[in-house]
């Protein structure tokens, strides 16, 4: 498991100079070190700390010291990052085994369950990291709590056909009571819930953001019940997946294993 301190990590992070996106391409660029060989076919998360895990396997091939590497992307923004660094792509099409996945998230418990997509790439990043022999998870100390929801909204993508019907659905489910389930605004799928217009997936749907007062007592039965919604597509809780998780802290990187 994982432990952790809130208040300790704040005051730890106060006394050094190591911003946010410093500690994100540390864990970034370590995963990349630590579980990227020649010959893999590696999965490519979406965000801002999975960002440079992208770079780092970017500067690695044109560096020479990684080849004959193929990759998959999770989202388009990630597609064109890696194209913009001649990663070569495929698709799970042609390669529905991948050595390893390699991604961010919203929220780890200490089961190493998740909550991912804030950026809304979720749909994309389940297919590909279900697919990955390992799936490695980078995050920042601050994504870390004792128990999935009340710290960062549930992601869930819907069609946009009854879009408000789904939504109604959705919040009378029984593990959902009491949640406030909150449509996605912004002008693309890249936003954070802001803006003015529905945004809208790489896949053409819409995000729900579930917003719950009190930590998600069963993640799995949650996953069942969203999962078998009808216009539920996906849902951001990614249970039993993570092989391990590398956390960047004021102290320095830990991993830690399921
Ligand atoms: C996108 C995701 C991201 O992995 C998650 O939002 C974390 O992003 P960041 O590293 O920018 O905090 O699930 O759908």
């Amino acid at each position: 498991g994982v432990s952790r301190s809130r208040s300790i990590s704040s005051l730890r992070m106060a006394e050094t100079a190591l911003s946010q996106d410093e500690l994100k391409k540390m864990v970034g660029y370590k995963s990349v070190d630590d579980y990227v060989e020649s010959g893999m076919v590696v999965g490519l998360g979406t965000g801002s700390t999975a960002y440079f895990a992208v770079e780092r396997l970017g500067q690695k091939l044109k560096d020479g010291e990684l080849k004959d590497i193929v990759a998959i992307p999770t989202s388009v923004r990630t597609k064109e990052q890696a194209e913009s660094l001649g990663i070569p792509l495929v698709t799970l099409d042609t390669h529905s085994k991948l050595d390893v996945a390699i991604d961010g998230a919203d929220e780890v418990d200490p089961d190493l369950n998740l909550v991912k997509g804030g950026g809304g790439a979720l749909l994309r990043e389940k297919m590909v990291e279900v697919c990955a022999d390992k799936f490695i998870v980078i995050v920042d100390e601050s994504k870390l709590c004792d128990g999935l929801g009340p710290g960062f909204p549930l992601p869930v993508e819907i069609t946009p056909f009854c879009h408000e019907h789904t939504l109604r659905t959705i919040a009378s489910l029984p593990t959902c009571e009491g949640c406030d389930a909150v449509l996605r605004m912004g002008s693309s799928s890249t936003n954070k819930p802001d803006g003015d217009e529905i945004a809208v997936t790489d896949n053409g749907n819409y995000i729900v953001d579930l917003h719950f007062k009190e930590a998600i007592k069963d993640a799995p039965a949650m996953a069942s019940e969203l999962k078998n919604t009808v216009g539920v597509v996906d849902h951001g809780l990614f249970c039993d997946m993570t092989t391990a998780v590398i956390i960047a802290g004021s102290d320095g990187i830990s991993s830690y294993c399921s």
